[in-house]
């Protein structure tokens, strides 16, 4: 099979390395890609969030199976495009990516469902909002409805903290993401990632994983895109995630088909868990980034058997092959990440890095020039490995963080330690 993956980060590097291994993959094309995909498969410079040149790339290259890695082309509506041309594509249509693409919608669901999540508000002008606010709790949660590059959240300790967040949104901070607002009940617990496969119907989960949203130790500091992350999540037992799926997951993807918008691709639910009982944070409608490479890592070449049996609606025939085993990924970001910090960094010390069936270091924001690597985003490289056990695993990534020589670079250093204690 020819197989095209769209996007450009650690996600989509993991996803082709999984691809890669699987004898049934005949020719990996990933676009845009980066300095470390390259390595593996062929890279495309087209623009992916474009439907006439994903169809015509797709068409003048015989491609068998489209696998979509972020939100954006997604919420364009790529997928659509594709199916109508025929072609067999890994990632819900754009009626479904509303489950990630505006938050109002996903909790309308939830409502409709009966899914346990956080009381909500959904606003479209500042003065009902803060009419609203006035008689809540605080801290409270602020969030744009639409997609802001996971930016869009804001977690208020105080009334004038949360109206402030609100004149923002409504005053244009995330652009037409802000034009409606959602204000949310705070909930405490520990967050888990739940990842599930569906094609419409059927629903196979396919592993857990708990991500580093801060960028500091101890969870401290601004959110990022993710620091690092580590599957499976232990505080995700076999009893939540049961009761995650009954009460959240399965009833969400029956809603969807019914509503005549049924849901193909990975559903990722945020969980928040407190008491034993999940309730849904957010659903994303992709992989998650970092946590994908965690999920790469321990499943390997059936991701793609399994990704096109979604896509083609066989995944009541699949099922998803577990090792008894553990994966941690450390990310190392430029300097100064999330906020401002430079571009163009050399990056040293790959031959130093162990590669093997226990270690891959993904790449995230690298490009080669000049046949050096350079870094060219905030989040650049992601030291994943394997193994018995998570502290294995760990002592492995960071074995490989230390190889490689990047000054202008940083990571956490406390990845796993809620489950390592
Ligand atoms: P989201 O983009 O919806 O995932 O929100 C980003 C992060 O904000 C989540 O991963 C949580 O850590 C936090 N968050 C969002 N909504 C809530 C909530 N209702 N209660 C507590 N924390 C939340
Ligand atoms: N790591 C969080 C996300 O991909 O949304």
């Amino acid at each position: 099979m020819n197989i095209l993956i769209l996007g450009s980060g650690g996600r989509e590097h993991a996803l082709a390395w999984a691809v890669m291994q699987n004898p049934k993959c005949d020719k990996l094309i990933v676009a845009p890609g980066n300095a470390g995909i390259a390595l593996i498969a062929d890279c495309a410079g087209f623009d992916i969030n474009h439907g006439g040149q994903v169809v015509n790339f797709v068409e003048e290259n015989s491609i068998d199976l489209v696998i979509v890695g972020p939100e954006a082309p997604l919420a364009a509506g790529i997928t659509d495009r594709l199916r109508d041309a025929g072609v067999s594509v890994f990632g819900p249509s754009q009626a479904a990516a509303a489950l990630e693409a505006s938050k109002a919608f996903t909790k309308e669901i939830c409502e409709a469902v009966g899914a346990p999540t956080a009381a909500y508000g959904h606003f479209t002008d500042a003065s009902s909002a803060k009419r609203y606010l006035a008689d809540q709790p605080m801290p409270i949660v602020i969030k744009a409805d639409g997609l802001a590059a996971g930016k869009g959240v804001v977690i208020a300790q105080t009334l004038s903290e949360a109206e402030a967040s609100i004149d923002d949104m409504f005053g244009g901070m995330f652009g037409d993401a802000g034009a409606e607002v959602v204000i949310e009940e705070f909930m405490e617990g520990e967050e888990a990632s739940f990842f599930v496969l569906c094609d419409g119907e059927t629903v196979l989960p396919m592993g857990t994983a708990q991500d580093h949203k801060r960028v500091g130790e101890g969870d401290t500091g601004p959110n990022t895109g993710g620091m690092g992350a580590y599957s499976p999540a232990p505080v995700l037992t076999d009893a939540i995630a049961q009761r995650a799926l009954d009460e959240i997951i399965r009833p969400t993807v029956a809603e969807m088909a019914r509503r005549g918008t049924p849901y193909q691709g990975v559903l990722y639910a945020g969980l928040m868990i407190k008491d034993g009982a999940p309730r849904l944070v957010e659903y994303n409608v992709r992989f998650g980034d970092p946590e994908c490479q965690v999920l790469m890592m321990r499943l390997g070449a059936q991701v793609m058997d399994l990704l096109h049996a979604a896509a083609d609606g066989r995944l009541s025939e699949a099922r998803v092959n577990w090792a008894d085993d553990h994966a941690m990924t450390v990310v190392l970001a430029a300097k100064g990440y999330p906020g401002e910090y430079a571009k163009g960094s050399v990056i040293r010390g790959f031959d130093k890095v162990p590669a093997d069936s226990h270690n891959m270091l993904f790449h995230a924001g690298t490009a080669e020039v000049d046949g050096q690597v350079v870094a060219v985003g905030g989040r650049v490289l992601n030291a994943t490995a394997r193994g018995a056990t998570l502290a294995e695993a760990q002592a492995r990534a960071y074995a490989m963080v230390d190889a490689v020589d990047w000054p202008e670079g940083f990571c956490r250093r406390d990845i796993g330690w809620r489950a390592l204690g």
